[in-house]
């Protein structure tokens, strides 16, 4: 695996790269790789012939400076996992290189733009855009592979794509979960034992609102489900908890046959902020 730390260098080793018709998958990360990310790479390696990882944690994207200055950051085993993953190059820039001056740009994503993740983070999709569209140009990928379990960030990504008129596919790949249900996250790193117990009920929570749409319950009775769950016990803060229609992330107060919907859910367990989704139709 090459590890690459500018885009002049990125650019003459991927030129060399496209002159030989290789196809370029890409897998955007902020690092603290775990099995998750490790998917993506599997999923890039199994349909590109070159795999490019990138591992840069994104200032633009953080509204809290806490949360960006305590985002894990282990670059010397990341690099061994993508080694072992048989990641072929892996780009770490310094914010200078992403950076050189401040990036202004202010993207409209309409609706999607305004709700759950957007709401409760102002300004976050933003700089994911910025970050995004930037590593794009410097990798101008084939093919780029995003986790759905950022699922509004895959909806933001598809829309950009859109709006750059880049020739992108955009893969989202499935959430990856511990053997108890918890979605895999760079985060979960940060939780205690105690807290990280706790945020198992979190998945188990959405696989009993979807029992309950199954069972023919009313969006009322679904909602009140989830915070009882959530409430009696203080290590939870509810955050937000969403049923939308998959395609537009619109909400709804009742379900239409043949429609397709997703439940959203962002909890605090302790300080630790766990976001998840499920899509609600695989049981129909
Ligand atoms: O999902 C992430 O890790 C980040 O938001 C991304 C896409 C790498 C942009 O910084």
């Amino acid at each position: 695996m090459q590890i690459v730390k500018t885009k002049t260098e990125l650019g003459r080793i991927l030129d060399g790269h496209r002159k030989s018709s290789e196809t370029i998958g890409f897998v955007p990360t902020m690092g603290a790789l775990h099995a998750g990310h490790l998917s993506l790479i599997a999923a890039s390696k199994k349909v590109c012939s070159i795999t490019v990882c990138s591992i840069f944690v994104n200032p633009t994207q953080f509204n809290d400076k806490s949360d960006l200055e305590k985002y894990p950051r282990m670059p010397e085993k990341d690099a061994e996992m993508l080694e072992k993953a048989g990641c072929d190059i892996l780009f770490m820039p310094e914010v200078s290189e992403i950076y050189p001056k401040t990036d202004t740009r202010k993207f409209d994503f309409g609706y999607i733009d305004t709700v759950l993740e957007a709401a409760v983070r102002p300004g976050h999709f933003n700089g994911v855009a910025q970050v995004v569209s930037i590593l794009f140009d410097m990798v101008k990928p084939d093919k780029a592979f995003f986790g759905q379990k950022d699922y509004q960030q895959v909806m933001i990504i598809r829309e950009l794509i859109k709006q750059l008129k880049l020739k992108i596919e955009i893969v989202g790949c499935p959430i990856l979960r511990d053997a108890d249900g918890l979605a895999m996250s760079s985060r979960n790193l940060r939780l205690s034992k105690e807290e990280r117990t706790a945020a198992a009920l979190i998945p188990k929570v959405m696989l009993g609102a979807m029992q309950l749409k199954e069972s023919g319950r009313n969006m009322g009775q679904i909602y009140a489900y989830v915070e009882k769950k959530l409430d009696p016990n203080p290590i939870y803060n509810l955050d937000y908890f969403a049923i939308c229609e998959a395609d537009t992330l619109k909400e709804v107060s009742s379900f239409e046959p043949g429609k397709a919907y997703i439940a959203l859910i962002a909890c605090f367990v302790g300080n630790i902020r766990l976001i998840d989704n499920l899509s609600l139709n695989s049981l129909s």
